[in-house]
């Protein structure tokens, strides 16, 4: 299964960029080194290309993509069924990746290859049903028009669809670009995070494998100050699919005239009803807040509990909470060492401001280097940051509120606007309080999530612009385009 990448490594050790169906060593002689969350090793090193490799892997795609768009929907798609078979093929050492570099739990880092797997099968089949499919307008359904005109409306895709996914899923976040892209007949230059680089390069390298034509799809790696805006702002781009935080943002300012997707974060409201199942809520609460240590745009990022409930709420979550244990990524623990000592230093900084506001500490503060042991406060209040910042990270705070209009406040006063979620017996609250929340989606007795990934997700606000999940992705990697047929009148009204 290792010889399977062992093209991808140069002889130094760093890994190779991709470009027009070639894995290349950068003519800067220099590399980047990517450290282990957990032993801040620096296990790693990927190239640091320069702004002409920028250029040439463009150059590279847009010539690709020419016959790319040519090539037939089922041939597409049976290219993606053959990346979706290596990545089964060969998952393993693309697992290991994510949990050295990301520090995510080595079955939960075999879980998302896998998902990924299946998303790159069901964009296949998706995509050879969507973009096969038109419309055929007649011009005789607009008032006074004769009947000698049909309009052909067809789906064609964007060009050269640049794709960043974050650092917490850097391969199913890549992934769902890329299918996409592809099966709608764009080619790609794929930019990954920092640190999920490794994961992102061996995930390339199963669409390399199942011999997609050169160029059409590309890697590219390097510190983000050489070429970060470079990417963002080239000509050759049609298209920005990102996820990510606040980045996004200035990306968005700086982008051209090109279409945008972007998911850049929440801050996920939990609401607790009087008349929830306080069990259902608790245990959703502990697995929404603090799986992958909290580093989900999708964690619950706040619980907002009715005052009459809130006591026997806050006991089932602390008994949760006290059931997680905290190690070693290799070992599945629960909580594993944030991504990186940034992060760990800005999450205690909000904890940090929740104590000297007064919040009650249930648990007790634990660091050590990038490890932060599970964080649940209690008596939360609106002037504390960690009410509206987003920890990305094992912390969870609980705010006692008077009512569920009190509750949908506290949410839309939020910039941000992913998920949110709502725990109750009744159907019609239920309802109400999904109306009310300006968020993208509203879970009803379930924890946030984005999966099952053929769902519509998108975020209100600063939470994102458009809406990806499978269908929708393709369809906003496509672009409308319009035949008019202009018969002759007579010939065509004849009998
Ligand atoms: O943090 C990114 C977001 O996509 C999370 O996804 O599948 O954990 O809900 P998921």
């Amino acid at each position: 299964m290792a010889e399977f990448y062992a093209h991808i490594k140069a002889s130094s050790g760093a890994y190779k960029y991709f470009c027009n169906g070639q894995w290349l060593e950068s003519s800067s002689g220099k590399t980047v080194p990517v450290t282990n969350p957990s032993t801040l090793q620096k296990d790693y090193q990927v190239q640091a290309c320069t702004q002409e490799e920028v250029n040439n892997v463009f150059a590279a795609a847009k010539a690709a993509q020419l016959s790319w768009a040519k090539t037939p929907l089922w041939k597409r798609a049976e290219y993606l069924h053959k990346v979706a078979v290596l990545m089964r093929q060969n998952a393993q050492p693309m697992a290991d990746c994510l949990v050295k570099e990301i520090a995510k739990p080595a079955k939960d880092a075999l879980t998302e290859v896998i998902r990924s797997a299946d998303l790159i099968d069901y964009t296949a089949e998706e995509g050879l049903r969507s973009l096969g499919e038109g419309q055929l307008l007649t011009s005789d359904s607009f008032p006074g028009q004769p009947r000698n005109k049909l309009c052909l409306v067809s789906k064609v895709p964007l060009g050269v669809v640049l794709c960043i996914p974050p650092f917490n899923y850097p391969v199913n976040l890549a992934v769902s670009k890329l299918a996409p892209s592809l099966m709608a007949g764009n080619a790609v230059v794929l930019k990954p995070p920092s640190q999920g680089v490794v994961a992102g390069i061996h995930m390339l390298a199963c669409f390399a494998a199942a011999g997609l034509p050169a160029g059409v799809v590309n890697v590219i790696t390097g510190k983000g100050s050489e070429i970060g805006d470079f990417l963002t702002t080239h000509p050759a781009v049609n298209c920005i699919s990102f996820t990510g935080g606040d980045t996004g943002i200035s990306i968005s300012h700086k982008a051209g005239m090109v279409p945008l997707q972007m998911e850049l974060g929440g801050k996920d409201a939990c609401i607790v009803c009087s008349d929830a199942d306080l069990d259902l809520a608790a245990s959703h609460i502990v697995k929404g807040g603090f799986s992958y240590s909290g580093q989900r745009c999708t964690a619950v990022k706040v619980v907002l509990a009715m005052q009459d409930i809130a006591d026997e709420l806050v006991a089932k979550v602390h008994a949760g909470v006290a059931k997680l244990s905290v190690g070693r990524p290799e070992d599945n623990a629960d909580i594993t060492p944030v991504v990186s000592e940034a992060s760990a230093n800005f999450i205690q900084g909000l904890v940090e401001d929740a104590r000297e506001k007064g919040a009650q500490f249930l648990t007790e503060w634990r660091r050590e280097n990038n490890l932060i042991a599970p964080v649940l406060l209690d008596h939360v209040t609106p002037d504390m940051r960690i009410a509206w910042e987003e920890p990305f990270g094992p912390v969870l705070p609980v705010l006692r509120v008077g009512s569920i209009d009190e509750a949908v406040h506290h949410c839309n006063s939020s910039n941000l606007g992913l998920q949110g979620c709502v725990f109750t017996r009744d159907i019609n609250t239920a309802m109400r309080v999904s109306d009310a929340m300006q968020t993208g989606t509203v879970q009803v007795n379930a924890a946030p999530a984005r999966g099952p990934d053929h769902f519509p997700f998108q975020g209100f606000r600063d939470s994102g612009i458009g809406s990806q999940g499978i269908k929708n992705s393709l369809a906003m990697m496509t672009k409308i385009k319009s035949t008019v047929i202009n018969l002759d009148k007579e010939s065509y009204t004849l009998g």
